[in-house]
């Protein structure tokens, strides 16, 4: 009896080790990654039934799609399609990027919007990285194309907006450039890479030399709008769009700055913009109103701060940029990425299974002075989020290409 109860003894330990070591081997380390891939199958789900392109939430609580025509937030949706893609190796998600960018395909020869960056670049750019396609590469030029068709010698930048028509047209602006405008440089850089001619680049180190030298306060605070003289290339105004105040620092414009000028170094190796990338970045981490999460307000002059809205877009923007400016820097903001990334990770910022219309991040801010898109969830805070996830994985010397190309 007692040899039967030692052998039942001895057949469970085996059980339970064996069992234990399993769950542990077959878990995976990476729950956020993998929570994205759930919910962003709810929403690839809903969006194939709609056969629309997901943005945001709006005003009455229903889902809303990209605007047909043009939409700057069009790219974003493929995009993060295409990083599961890079993290599951599941070809539904393949399918998924290419379904929805196609919808898009011919914007790349509007000339009236710089977005197109954006647009192309995180979603063609990251499936012509991950699977080569020589139509993705021809997209990407022909978008380049059009881009660099916006570039004026006289001013040395890509003109952000036409004035002629819409909101912008109200404005008094002759040729105004955001500060935002830096993120379509990363698409240029990378054309002169895979194309060999370097008219892209020259054209991405002029834009980001002239808004080095006109977008910055002294205490390295960006405006939002440079509107410049199209002769003369002189400064007109200095004003904003999407933030408080013409003179106050809109939370996502810090945050397109640190990412646009950390990729300037990834290409260029130019010390200025790598000693531009860490001062924005002290700038953020010291600000004295960033809250304890490191999720700013939607504006760091906003005028009821502490109760006004966060914005989680521009936490994860900043995020993703601090884990490759850290490769680059003597400084270390691996740190801050990782508090950054664990605080949107909680409870307060990344959504339910099934709730929020299956975005994966609540709390960001679209434009408030256009009484738009507050306190919503957006799809490019996900997609830079997933990017972030992403990147901090490949640190861990997981076999994932995305941070490979930004070394
Ligand atoms: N590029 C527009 C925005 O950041 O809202």
């Amino acid at each position: 009896m007692k040899k039967i109860n030692n052998s039942f003894i001895v057949l469970f330990a085996a059980i339970f080790i064996l069992y234990g070591c399993q769950s542990e081997d077959t878990k995976s380390k990476h729950k956020e990654l993998d929570f994205a891939v759930e919910q962003t199958q709810l929403l690839l789900d809903v969006s194939y039934k709609a056969d629309k392109i997901p943005r945001t939430i709006d005003a009455n609580g229903h889902l809303h799609w990209t605007r047909d025509g043009f939409d700057w937030t069009e790219g974003f949706f493929p995009g993060t399609c295409w990083y599961l893609y890079e993290y599951t190796k599941d070809e539904k998600w393949q399918k998924g990027a290419q379904f929805f960018q196609k919808k898009y395909e011919d914007h790349r020869f509007l000339p009236f919007y710089h977005d197109l960056g954006f647009v192309f670049n995180c979603s063609y750019g990251n499936g012509y990285r991950l699977t080569g396609d020589e139509h993705y590469k021809q997209v990407l030029i022909d978008a380049g194309n059009t881009l660099i068709g916006r570039f004026n010698p006289q001013v040395g930048c890509i003109k952000s907006w036409d004035v002629d028509k819409g909101w912008q047209s109200k404005r008094g602006w002759e040729y105004p450039v955001i500060i935002d405008n830096m993120m379509n440089l990363e698409m240029l850089f990378e054309l002169s890479e895979i194309t060999g001619d370097s008219k892209y680049k020259a054209v991405a180190i002029a834009h980001a030399n002239t808004t080095m030298k006109n977008h910055f306060r002294e205490d390295m605070s960006s405006y939002h709008v440079i509107d410049y003289d199209s002769i003369t290339g002189e400064v007109r105004n200095k004003h904003t769009a999407q933030g408080f105040a013409h003179e106050s620092e809109w939370a996502r414009g810090q945050a397109w700055g640190i990412y646009g000028y950390t990729i300037c170094y990834r290409y260029t190796k130019d010390p200025s913009y790598l000693k531009q990338a860490e001062k924005i970045a002290d700038y953020i981490i010291n600000h004295p109103v960033m809250p304890e999460d490191k999720v700013p307000y939607w504006d760091y002059d906003a005028a009821k701060i502490p109760n006004e809205p966060r914005d989680a877009s521009a936490a994860a923007i900043t995020a993703s940029a601090f884990i490759e400016l850290d490769a680059y820097s003597d400084n270390n903001y691996l740190d801050e990425a990782k508090l950054i990334i664990n605080n949107l990770s909680s409870k307060e910022y990344l959504a339910d299974l099934g709730k929020n219309h299956n975005f994966i991040l609540k709390h960001s801010v679209g434009s408030i002075p256009h009484n738009n898109e507050i306190d919503v969830p957006l799809n490019y805070a996900d997609y830079y989020y997933i990017e972030a996830l992403l990147r901090l994985k490949a640190l861990n010397n997981e076999p994932v290409e995305q941070l490979a190309q930004s070394k």
